[in-house]
């Protein structure tokens, strides 16, 4: 009889042990879950935005693409009811190029009047969009050219 009880005592111990194990591994895998579930959805573009619609990351605008910058939001107000504000992230061009740009769509597309923030959506897009001067080297300036006179004859 008395050996019989010490072994289920053994027994009980025994299950108190692996039940204790089960918990321990469950809470882990939950507080895994949760993180992981986190940093999913800290990675998710879309729900970012949800969140923060105005969200900057690495100097771009997320929900428009446009550079951060002075003028930036004059120029989401202005530039992006109609279409999307790639028109603007895909051009370069200079001060002029972007005051004709303006002007032809307030004359033949109906945009408005910008009024006071006009010198200030103009300057952000010639400072954020300018005309790419890579590609072509400089003209030579100052070149002592040598004659190749008598080296044909
Ligand atoms: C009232 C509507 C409207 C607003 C507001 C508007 N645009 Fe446009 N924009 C247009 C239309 C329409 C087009 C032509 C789209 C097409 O070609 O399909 C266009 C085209 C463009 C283009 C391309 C031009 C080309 O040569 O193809 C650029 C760049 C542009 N817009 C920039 C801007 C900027 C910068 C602003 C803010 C100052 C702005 N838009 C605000 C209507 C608008």
């Amino acid at each position: 009889m008395k050996k019989r009880s010490s072994k289920k005592e053994g027994n009980s111990q025994y299950r108190m042990m692996i039940l204790a194990g089960f918990i321990v591994i469950f809470t882990f895998l939950s507080i895994l879950v949760i993180l992981t579930m986190d940093a999913l959805e800290e990675s998710q573009p879309q729900e970012v935005l949800v969140r923060d619609p105005e969200r900057i990351e690495n100097g771009i605008h997320l929900r428009t693409g446009l550079k951060a910058g002075e003028g930036m939001e004059a120029v989401i107000r202005h530039c992006t009811p109609c279409h999307s504000a790639s028109l603007v992230t895909q051009n370069r061009m200079d001060a002029a190029g972007w005051e004709s740009t303006i002007r032809w769509m307030q004359e033949t597309q109906n945009l408005w009047d910008l009024g006071e923030d006009h010198e200030l959506v103009v300057r952000y897009l010639t400072r954020e969009y300018p005309v790419e001067s890579k590609g072509r080297r400089q003209a030579l300036k100052n070149i002592e050219w040598y004659s190749l006179d008598g080296q044909n004859p």
